[in-house]
């Protein structure tokens, strides 16, 4: 399936597709998923093997409507409400207590259920057409990064899955953020678009998962997911972190350091500093002015460096407030936490 226009033919044949035990690739606000029928365990096997992901990973089960959440968790707590109100549809991701309808293959064997209503028309559309919950992780093979357009979909999953939906590329480009309702504290298990500062003002309280801080390597994240170096370049990938003047300084030294050791560089600048740097492939991820933006190109800009075929990627590094929270998250788990500090 092709073009921003989606077909309404084209539309009913990938819902059949789902209703039928398929695995169909779809756009959402966040990046691409890949979906299959949420109640099927088959359909889950299928998305595990499509992805080379590990079965304990567990999926986010995707809703179009509030009373389909009701169908599958023991109970609904005030703050599910609150949330719902106030984020969905949105990139929000709640985790709850599962009940019988959704099975163990799709949360990995947890008890609980990870839960969201996409905002993107696309994916309500196909959700409301397939008359299903679609269990669905982002769309790329197991450690690479997260899609967000169509062709990212095809390079990783071409011949193992059914079909993709095109919807151009995604608005905002990092995963959902994650949040943890089963605990007695709600509890930030990804950070993403809705921010830490976001959910506080709904609940009062919040807390960022102990496991995932970035400073913390010794306590396990909550999220299987979270546990894996993931989103991964295939170069080795290195954040620099201190003042900007200080942090270009440092990158031009490494880069001249790794260039004379006959390597091929890589650099993640910006807008602000592209400009400074003397030698590599220099690729501008967006303005410090602008998270979101950032955050936009963070996928986009490591698959670019992958094509590019460089041996090591130096990046820059963004202030964690706000959406910044989400992006040094995924720099740094894509770094597998090498960082220097100047
Ligand atoms: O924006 C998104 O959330 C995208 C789009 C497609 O909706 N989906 C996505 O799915 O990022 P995935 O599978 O790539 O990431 C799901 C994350 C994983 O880290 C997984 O371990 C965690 O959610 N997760 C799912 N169910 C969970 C549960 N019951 N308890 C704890 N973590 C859970
Ligand atoms: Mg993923």
């Amino acid at each position: 399936m092709k073009d921003n226009q989606i077909n309404l033919q084209d539309m009913k044949s990938a819902a059949d597709m789902i209703r039928k035990g398929g695995l169909v690739a779809f756009p959402t606000e966040t990046v691409y998923g890949l979906g299959g029928d949420a109640t099927s365990p088959d359909a889950s096997r299928k998305i595990y093997e499509a992805k080379g992901r590990p079965s304990d990973n567990p999926l986010i089960v995707h809703i179009a409507d509030f009373s389909q959440l009701v169908q599958i968790v023991d109970k609904v707590p005030p703050e599910a409400e609150l949330l719902a109100k106030k984020f969905w549809p949105g990139p929000l991701t709640m985790i709850l207590n599962k009940n019988e309808m959704i099975p163990y293959e799709t949360t990995g064997g947890l008890d609980t259920v990870a839960i969201r209503m996409p905002s993107h028309p696309v994916a309500l559309a196909f959700l409301r057409e397939s008359r299903c919950m679609i269990a669905a992780p982002s769309a790329n093979t197991s450690g690479r990064p997260s899609p967000t357009s169509a062709s990212h979909v095809w390079e990783d999953l071409q011949g193992r899955i059914d079909g993709i939906i095109d919807g151009g590329d995604v608005e905002i480009g990092i995963e959902s953020t994650i949040v943890d309702l089963t605990d007695e504290i709600p509890t930030v298990l990804r950070p993403g678009f809705i921010t830490m500062e976001m959910l506080e003002e709904v609940l009062g309280q919040v807390r960022l998962d102990p496991g995932i801080a970035s400073e913390n390597t010794k306590v396990p994240p909550k999220a299987p997911g979270m546990r894996y170096r993931h989103y991964a370049p295939k170069a080795e990938l290195t954040l620099v972190e201190g003042e900007v003047i200080r942090v270009v300084d440092k990158i031009n030294d490494l880069a001249e350091d790794a260039y004379q050791r006959g390597m091929k560089v890589g650099i993640i600048a910006t807008e602000e500093t592209k400009e400074e740097y003397a030698l590599g492939e220099v690729v501008s991820i967006g303005s410090r002015e602008d998270e979101s933006e950032v955050a936009h190109h963070l996928y986009g800009v490591l698959r670019a460096f992958d094509e590019l075929g460089v041996d090591v990627i130096y990046s820059e590094s963004f202030p964690s407030a706000g959406v910044g929270q989400a992006v040094m998250n995924r720099l740094l788990k894509a770094a597998g936490h090498k960082r220097i500090i100047v």
